[in-house]
């Protein structure tokens, strides 16, 4: 089976991970001090703090932003759900702005289509790793803007990093995104006081002056994740440069739909999806993916349309342009460790499915 996604672990993590592990000091210490200031080196961010997750990093910056009971936070209805999660958790109620048909990511006019007079925040994620227009964004909104780049470290639009395309970001460093520590996180800032705000919450207020005199929570990363991180940062170029080898064999071969980026960006292939031609319903897509499984290639539904799902399908919101993507996206294999034959299979396989 050539697999959706798998990580490049190799002796230098195992040596990385095996010096913390005999050092003795497990939790947030030296290591974690160090990946800080290379993702700050890296993005071009001020400021980035460790958390243990994605979510960690998102619950923390709309926390930290005083969201809360009342409020409504916009996010982006196509995509994985921790954003509209972390705003329920909060007890406010998420917004789903629709996608662009082509970039698959929200914009200035689909944000501003569901902004209201109780929008606290507008989380934007550069969806698979293209990078949203923040800027234009920017320009549309009054209130504070996150950038969910947990798909886009690496990534870039008009010469800057995702990760330092608003003033508040988050990163993801779960093991499908192109840099991985296992579980992990990051929150990424232009400002001082809210840095120190997110030291302070995710160590139960021990950082806060005076200590404890806020509440926080146990959102620590481990020394042998951030060891690791370290590495795996390191060796970013060179999992890009193999990444974009695959995706240039899928775009020139294949002739299905895909993810337009922006001029001036350059995107970091997290994810490459295509779209299954118009009219194409969810069970023939579920099908699509069983059958590309039977045949030794690894393919994976592509996203979600957040508004559609269990939990928020109650509040009846419409994002059509995201459920149409959500019902006939899928994904294709896409890691450093393919070699060009897999790539070349992968195109054959779908060929065969999509064509029968
Ligand atoms: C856009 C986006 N934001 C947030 C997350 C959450 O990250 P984590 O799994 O590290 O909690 C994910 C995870 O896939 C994601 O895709």
């Amino acid at each position: 089976m050539i697999p959706l996604s798998r990580n490049c672990i190799g002796p230098q993590e195992e040596a990385a991970v095996l010096d913390v592990l005999r050092s003795g000091f497990l939790v947030q210490g030296l290591q974690v001090a160090a990946f800080e200031v290379a993702i700050v080196k890296r993005t071009g961010a001020a400021h980035a703090v460790a958390v243990s997750s994605g979510t960690a990093a998102l619950h923390l910056a709309l926390w930290s932003l005083g969201v809360g009971r009342g409020d409504e936070v916009v996010v982006p209805a196509l995509t994985f759900p921790a954003p509209a999660n972390v705003v329920a958790a909060l007890g406010a109620t998420p917004i789903f702005a629709d996608v662009e048909p082509d970039t698959w990511n929200v914009s200035a006019r689909t944000v501003g289509a569901v902004m209201g007079s109780r929008t606290k925040a507008v989380v934007v994620v550069d969806q698979f790793g293209v990078p949203a227009d923040l800027p234009g964004i920017a320009r549309a909104v009054s209130v504070p803007l996150i950038e969910d780049a947990a798909c886009a470290l690496g990534s870039s639009f008009d010469g800057r990093f995702c990760g330092a395309l608003a003033p508040i970001a988050t990163l993801s460093f779960h093991p499908r995104k192109v840099v991985t520590t296992g579980e992990g996180g990051m929150v990424l800032c232009e400002g001082q006081a809210f840095a120190d705000r997110i030291v302070g919450l995710r160590n139960h207020g021990m950082a806060f002056l005076p200590p404890y005199s806020a509440p926080g929570l146990n959102y620590r990363m481990p020394e042998v994740c951030a060891a690791m991180g370290r590495v795996q940062l390191e060796r970013l170029d060179g999992f890009l440069e193999a990444r974009a080898a695959i995706a240039e064999i899928y775009a020139s071969e294949l002739e299905l739909t895909t993810q337009r980026a922006l001029p001036a960006s350059r995107v970091n292939h997290q994810t490459y999806g295509v779209l299954l031609p118009e009219g194409t319903g969810v069970s023939d897509r579920d099908r699509v993916v069983v059958n590309l499984r039977s045949r030794g290639v690894e393919a994976q539904i592509l996203s979600f349309a957040n508004n559609s799902l269990p939990a928020f399908a109650p509040a009846g919101q419409k994002a059509p342009v995201a459920e149409s993507i959500a019902a006939r996206g899928i994904a294709l294999p896409l890691h450093p460790a393919m070699s060009r034959e897999d790539a070349k299979k992968v195109v054959a396989t779908v060929r065969e499915v999509i064509e029968r």
